[in-house]
């Protein structure tokens, strides 16, 4: 009995998460785009007037990462977060108003004011299209993101590949690091340069020990370690994309020299 209450309300909610991408491609698409990198945004309001996109409206990985950090308390209870971002998108359905808006002036100043959905969506696809609104950003990193390995099984891997292995310190609350995962490592270009001679470790030092001993001042930190378990490179900090590919060629250069 238990087993098959249990069954309905896992399939309930797989059926909401497919529901709310369905109600999301049929109401929204038609003016919310569904992603385009933060960089490509960027320069598309701040240097490009939406010339460059011709967005109608914020993309869908704009609206699910301004919601969650803009409306009630992204650190708090991510149930009780849910709820509060998930009311907010419903009450902005039916009574619009930009003077609400939790996106940029740069880029909300492009746009007039969505119409109304009154009597055009009902409470279920309300409720569906919200869980995939707030899962969205999440879903989006995890699946593009640069992938992490183990530091033993990347040790194994650096010396049968002849890759460098880049150790990244992190920590529970650290801002840039979550800024650089969205920002930097779900760039093509990175996750290509780190794919071909690279491999990525994460340590979140406040949980874990940093291999090697390494001593951590600050996250995130990165730390480019050769095959032979030697450091040769450390850069602190947090960093762009351009800036981050300028440190991974450098940190080629300086595992060639220490290989000779
Ligand atoms: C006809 C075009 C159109 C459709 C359809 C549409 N939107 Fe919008 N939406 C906009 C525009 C333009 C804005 C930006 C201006 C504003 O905030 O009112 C916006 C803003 C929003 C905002 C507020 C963002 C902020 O600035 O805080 C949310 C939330 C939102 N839309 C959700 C949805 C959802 C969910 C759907 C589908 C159920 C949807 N929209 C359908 C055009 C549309």
């Amino acid at each position: 009995m238990k087993k098959i209450v249990l069954l309905g309300v896992i399939s309930t909610l797989l059926l909401v998460a497919s529901e709310g991408e369905k109600v999301f491609k049929a109401k929204c698409a038609s003016c919310h785009s569904e992603f385009f990198s933060i960089e490509k945004l960027t320069e598309n309001f701040m240097q490009r007037d939406n010339k460059l996109l011709n967005l109608k409206a914020p993309t869908l990985n704009q609206l699910s990462f301004r919601l969650k950090q803009q409306i009630g308390d992204p650190k708090g209870d991510e149930d009780m977060h849910r709820m509060e971002v998930g009311a907010f998108i419903a009450d902005y359905l039916i009574n619009p108003d930009k003077q609400k808006s939790v996106c940029m002036d740069d880029v909300i100043k492009h746009f007039d004011t969505m119409p109304s959905m009154k009597d055009k969506i009902d409470d279920d696809e309300i409720e569906a299209v919200n869980e995939y609104i707030y899962d969205y950003d999440k879903n989006l990193l995890e699946a593009k993101k640069v992938k992490n390995e183990k530091f033993s099984v990347a040790l194994e891997r650096a010396k049968k590949e002849n890759k460098i292995i880049m150790i990244k310190a992190t920590s529970e609350h650290c801002h840039y690091c979550k800024k650089m995962d969205r920002e930097v490592f779900i760039e093509d270009e990175v996750i290509e340069a780190m794919n071909k001679d690279f491999i990525s470790v994460t340590v979140d030092v406040s949980k874990e020990q940093m291999p090697l001993s390494i001593n951590v001042s600050m996250t995130p930190s990165f730390f480019f370690v050769n095959k032979n378990s030697q450091i040769i490179k450390t850069i602190p900090g947090s960093w762009n994309k351009m800036d981050f590919l300028t440190i991974l060629k450098e940190a080629k250069v300086a595992n060639k020299k220490g290989n000779k």
